[in-house]
């Protein structure tokens, strides 16, 4: 005779428990990736290991007193070329990026220490420093992320993150452990602080002082992410070894 088959975690045959677990294995290595990426560009952005403040503001609302160029050169680019070199294009830019000496000083630099990446050949997606006009473009002063940086990268997030929380939600739903408004809070969350997060990118853009709800929004998107997977995979796996569970995780309510 067949087990009895409740709607939640624990009763769930091996095979689909198998399906879940999977993808919830899959998707938190793609966020511990998400991460990295993180620490590696924005967290690298006032030159230092680890996100802080500064690092959102630079990133998107630019540090309005330099360049692009110069503030990648003390940050995420920083380790590309020796210190004199790196300090003879900085120099460069604050006087003004003068074309001539571009020509004679700083070109022969960047064909030396930054083509091998930044040129089409390289196969990244990087600004092609073969062409003169993408590097006085950066020698500019510094506002941060691009208007059209920031819709591509929004939309990106919007419907990559909603998708993928849609099946952690809907796994998470079958958990019959969890208190309702709890439950419901949680499910609702990342949603909410994804569209928290996002806009603040934007506020950021305009207003410095918004950097703070990037953090709080990247923050509780996480929290949310460990509370569902952390419960989730203890009521599949550790959960029926302790005791049977006969609730209806969507049905009891
Ligand atoms: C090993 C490959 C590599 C080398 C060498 C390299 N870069 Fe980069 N560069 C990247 C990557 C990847 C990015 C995008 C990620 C980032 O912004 O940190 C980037 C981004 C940049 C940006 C930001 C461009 C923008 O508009 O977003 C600047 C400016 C820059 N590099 C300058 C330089 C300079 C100057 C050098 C030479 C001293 C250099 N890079 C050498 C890989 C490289």
């Amino acid at each position: 005779m067949p087990l009895q088959h409740h709607l939640n975690l624990c009763s769930q045959g091996t095979s689909i428990k198998m399906l879940f677990s999977g993808y919830l294995i899959v998707v938190a290595i793609g966020y511990l990736m998400a991460v990295g990426q993180i620490l590696f560009t924005h967290g690298m952005a006032d030159g230092e290991f680890g996100l802080s403040i500064d690092d959102i503001v630079y990133s998107y609302y630019g540090k309005r007193s330099g360049s692009v160029l110069e503030s990648k050169l003390n940050g995420s680019m920083k380790v590309m070329a020796p210190d004199a070199e790196r300090l003879k294009i900085i120099q460069w830019v604050k006087k003004g990026a003068d074309k001539e000496v571009y020509e004679s000083e700083i070109k022969p630099i960047i064909n030396e220490r930054c083509v091998m990446c930044h040129s089409p050949a390289s196969g990244m997606t990087v600004p092609d420093w073969t062409n003169d006009k993408e590097i006085f473009k950066r020698a500019e002063v510094d506002t941060g992320a691009t208007f059209s940086s920031l819709t591509r990268v929004s939309h990106i997030h919007l419907f990559g993150i909603a998708f993928i929380f849609m099946f952690v939600g809907l796994i998470f739903s079958l958990a019959a452990g969890v208190p309702k408004p709890l439950k419901a809070f949680v499910i609702i969350m990342p949603y909410l602080f994804l569209i928290i997060d996002i806009a603040s990118w934007w506020l950021t853009k305009l207003n410095p002082m918004f950097a703070w709800l990037t953090i709080i929004g990247g923050g509780m998107m996480a929290l949310s992410f460990a509370f569902m997977w952390i419960v989730s995979m203890y009521e599949m796996w550790i959960m029926p070894r302790i005791h049977p569970d006969d609730r209806d995780a969507l049905l009891d309510e």
